[in-house]
């Protein structure tokens, strides 16, 4: 008989033992089961409620932890303790996933590709809820659910569609720089392991002195980029719907641990003034012969979670979440972003989604919130559970007062026809991306990619929609809109009678 000492006992969720896993109660071998047999009620219950809804965006992903260490001195810009001195570390979780497809959708879309780290600090949790690529298709969150639906399914058809997108994108030429990224080769990246990772907005950074600089993050993939080609994603999505998943497990698995160089970009208040684009503006980027990368530190992933659902599906991360020393910036952006995260969590896992271990701050937390469903911590005890009071220890600290920001506009709402200088060029950088960074066989697989999704447009608007488009991609490179409307079939003179 085997030998069941050391194997722990069955229990119901109450902790009771019992004996009968798989036959229900009946009465008799062949009548109907008792209702009094409680276990096949709690099993088959609990069942119906192991899914929680999925992110409404990036709901395929999956996550590591690691370890960040600080290599180089930022103090002169910073004063968050992490970057306190060179060998500081802490421990991070890194959330990687595709944008639009749905959980169980493959891992090899032409999408960007999310990038959401979470240092645990002793001055908080710090999110940095960043994407594959430094910038982004809106500029402005209110348009944010659209630019999603149009990414997401027809409502009639439930099918993906070209002509939804490109409509979208064509009425929105501020995306363009965004669209050319997406539809290069770096639109479906090998592995999370192969491609960078971006803080994507400005930020601030705060130092001793009080003093503000505006910063953008980056991580360069120690592994080197590599990407698919478009047929290769295709293929790859039929032989491998989880390749990324893969990837990162089995390099971690095998002590593979895929590292990051963590740079910044910094830019002084007076300079962000005469800046020729507006420095936060998510569209644009900041270039690098000007604001050149600054050494910072080093990301390490070497642990995969031991619970997928524990660990990766309940991970939290909220722009809002900074930490002393590292601030917001007017990004409009980020300004809604700041609001939509904390709110999609309280929806998803509860109103105190962060007590769940993967989000909950290893540090100290003290505050006043009470209550709430799931709360599963001492719940403040007996503390007063009001502010002010005369009897407990929980006050804040003036000594974590940012500086102001000095700001120069009137409140209104902020049209095209309010844009300062640079704000309305879409095209000068999507240009220069084109012409300077990508090389002759990336421009092709560009064309290839543009011509290949653009074909799937339908429609009574199809020759408006593919017309307006064109026109984006001649105005950033007259070369590449030619290109393009070879591949497409499209009489660039008779498509110019038809729009004038
Ligand atoms: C996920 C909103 C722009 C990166 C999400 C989620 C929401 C959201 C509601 C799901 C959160 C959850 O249920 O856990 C928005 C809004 C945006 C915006 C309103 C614009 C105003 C961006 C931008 C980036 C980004 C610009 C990157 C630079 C991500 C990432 C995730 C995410 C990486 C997945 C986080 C995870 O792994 O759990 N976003 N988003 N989002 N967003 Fe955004």
């Amino acid at each position: 008989m085997e030998n069941n000492t050391n194997k722990r006992k069955l229990t119901t969720a109450s902790g009771r033992p019992y004996a009968e896993h798989e036959n229900t109660q009946s009465v008799g071998s062949r009548g109907p089961l008792l209702l009094q047999d409680f276990i096949l009620h709690e099993k088959m219950a609990h069942f119906n409620r192991e899914r929680i809804p999925e992110r409404v965006v990036h709901a395929k992903g999956t996550g590591a932890y690691g370890t960040f260490t600080v290599t180089h001195d930022i103090t002169k810009y910073t004063k968050a303790k992490i970057f306190g001195k060179i060998g500081n570390t802490c421990k991070t979780f890194l959330r990687f996933s595709t944008v639009g497809g749905e959980k169980g959708s493959a891992d090899s879309e032409r999408d960007p590709r999310g990038f959401a780290l979470k240092f645990y600090t002793e001055d908080g949790n710090w999110d940095l809820v960043g994407n594959n690529t430094p910038i982004f298709f809106i500029k402005d969150p209110k348009k944010f659910s659209d630019f999603i639906h149009t990414q997401k399914r027809d409502p009639r058809t439930n099918l993906k569609s070209p002509t939804m997108v490109w409509d979208f994108w064509s009425l929105n030429p501020e995306s363009l720089h965004q669209v050319v990224i997406l539809m290069s080769d770096r639109g479906t990246p090998y592995s999370y392991r192969h491609m960078d990772g971006f803080g994507s907005h400005t930020y601030s950074f705060i130092n001793s002195e009080n003093e503000r600089v505006w910063v953008k993050f980056h991580f360069k993939t120690q592994q080197g980029i590599k990407n698919f080609t478009g047929p290769e994603a295709d293929a790859m999505r039929t032989q491998d719907m989880d390749h990324s998943q893969r990837d990162l497990v089995e390099a971690i698995d095998r002590g593979d641990f895929p590292k990051w160089n963590v740079k910044i970009q910094v830019m002084t208040e007076a300079e962000s003034k005469t800046f020729r684009w507006n420095p936060f503006d998510l569209t644009k980027i900041w270039p690098h012969a000007e604001f050149p990368l600054i050494d910072v530190g080093v990301l390490e992933l070497n642990q995969i979670p031991k619970n997928y659902f524990a660990h990766v599906e309940q991970a939290a991360f909220a722009p809002s979440n900074t930490i002393d020393g590292v601030g917001y910036s007017p990004d409009k952006m980020l300004q809604g972003r700041i609001l939509s995260y904390a709110d999609a969590h309280r929806y998803r896992l509860g109103v105190n989604y962060e007590q769940i271990p993967v989000n909950s701050c290893p540090f100290l937390v003290a505050n006043y919130h009470r209550d709430g469903q799931m709360r599963i911590d001492d719940n403040g005890n007996d503390d007063p559970n009001y502010y002010p009071n005369s009897f407990g220890d929980v006050i804040p600290d003036e000594s974590y007062k940012e500086p102001a920001w000095e700001l120069d506009s009137n409140v209104a709402d902020w049209y095209d026809r309010n844009a300062g200088p640079g704000d309305n060029d879409h095209y000068t950088q999507p240009g220069d991306l084109y012409r300077k960074v990508l090389s002759p066989e990336d421009k092709v697989n560009l064309v290839n990619n543009i011509v290949g999704s653009m074909s799937g447009i339908t429609g009574p608007r199809k020759e408006q929609i593919i017309n307006l488009q064109l026109c984006h991609f001649f105005r950033a490179d007259i070369q590449l809109g030619m290109a393009i409307a070879k591949g497409l079939g499209v009489d660039i003179d008779q498509a110019m009678v038809s729009k004038h």
